[in-house]
């Protein structure tokens, strides 16, 4: 059997949401669209079950696929609903609703519901993505209390670079925020992954922990203390000597400078490795760092393994994980943690309790 895998460490992931709940203080909504950011949403929320405070999905879809799998807990909808019939899904499955534009506040001022909804009311801080801004938000409050068709009122904002914490953005996004809903009545909910580490200053009722879940440090280099959830690995298949001046594989991009062992390993841009990254970007073989060398292929990869003379033919092979933070292949991708860890598929997955 093909040797690439995706293991999950649901122990891990359980151990984030505690930290993100403890360093935030109140509740959390554990944030597992995008299938749980591509670690399995149904097997993650069954994982969080019994202590998560709810769940924060993308949209509709995602939400009635934790419905069907059992899950009872609070499911806030985060782009909210795209027209009446989702809203009538929306009242019949208990989510609750983020409203983050006139369309939406109006779909629920003219549709009848059978029952009052939980709606987070979105300000635009400063984001300029979505949302109700400055004077709108009091006046969009107004509109749902009168509707009838609301029991409570969260008021939310999501913060642009609050993984910088240098940078005044953040600083500027909680004043804009208090001055839009003050003397509001109704919960809050700021912070995302980083800002759970970061912003104390932004701590409030709801946390919204996503990335940090998953164990990818939104904030790399801070001792946070997440652990990886997701190991991604495979394994060699085959072992070459080059001698020093061939190249190896597409475009001929890795020239070798001495005779060197390459491992041919089961995993490629398929599987969502990226195809991006350079010669150089780690992988970690049968526990030994070393690293990538030539183009990621479609279904495969090369690695160097000239100083790893133990090393050969069914040599575990880490793609990312504990010994290769998913952050510093991102890093060498160009990309982020949370693109790479979407984007595995094809794999097998496997699930640790
Ligand atoms: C509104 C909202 N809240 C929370 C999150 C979680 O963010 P993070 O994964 O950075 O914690 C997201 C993710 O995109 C989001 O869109």
């Amino acid at each position: 059997m093909r040797p690439a895998r995706a293991l999950i460490d649901l122990a891990a992931l359980r151990h984030n949401y505690r930290l993100a709940r403890t360093r935030h203080g109140t509740s959390a909504l554990a944030v597992v669209k995008a299938n749980a950011y591509g670690h399995g949403a149904v097997r993650c929320a069954h994982a969080l079950a019994g202590e998560a405070d709810g769940f924060a999905v993308a949209f509709l879809d995602e939400a009635l696929e934790l419905r069907a799998a059992g899950i009872t807990a609070p499911i806030l909808l985060l782009e909210g609903v795209f027209d009446a019939l989702e809203l009538a899904d929306a009242v019949r499955h208990e989510l609750w609703v983020v409203v983050h534009h006139e369309a939406q506040l109006r779909m629920i001022e003219t549709t009848p519901l059978a029952m009052p909804l939980h709606i987070w009311l979105k300000v635009n801080s400063g984001m300029n993505r979505a949302g109700f801004v400055g004077a709108d938000v009091a006046a969009a409050w107004q509109r749902l209390q009168a509707s009838g068709k609301v029991r409570e009122i969260t008021l939310m904002t999501h913060f642009a670079r609050a993984d910088e914490p240098q940078v005044v953005s953040t600083a500027e996004q909680l004043e804009c925020f208090e001055a839009a809903t003050r003397g509001l009545a109704g919960t809050r909910s700021l912070a995302n992954s980083a800002a759970i580490l970061g912003w104390p200053r932004a701590h409030r009722d709801w946390a919204r922990p996503g990335i940090l879940l998953y164990g990818a440090d939104p904030m790399p280099g801070e001792a946070n203390g997440l652990q990886p959830v997701m190991r991604l690995e495979s394994a060699v298949m085959a072992v070459r000597e080059i001698e020093a001046g061939d190249a190896l594989g597409y475009g001929g991009r890795f020239v070798a400078e001495r005779r060197t062992r390459v491992g041919l390993v089961a995993m490629g841009y398929a599987d969502g490795y990226p195809r991006s990254v350079p010669d150089g970007t780690p992988v970690a073989i049968d526990g030994q760092p070393s690293r990538l060398i030539g183009r990621v292929s479609m279904d495969m990869l090369t690695v160097d393994l000239t100083d790893l003379p133990a090393a050969g033919i069914g040599s575990r092979v880490e793609l990312w994980g504990r010994q290769v933070p998913v952050n510093r292949v991102a890093a060498a991708a160009g990309t982020i943690a949370y693109e790479l860890l979407c984007n595995v598929k094809r794999v097998r997955f496997s699930y640790q309790d």
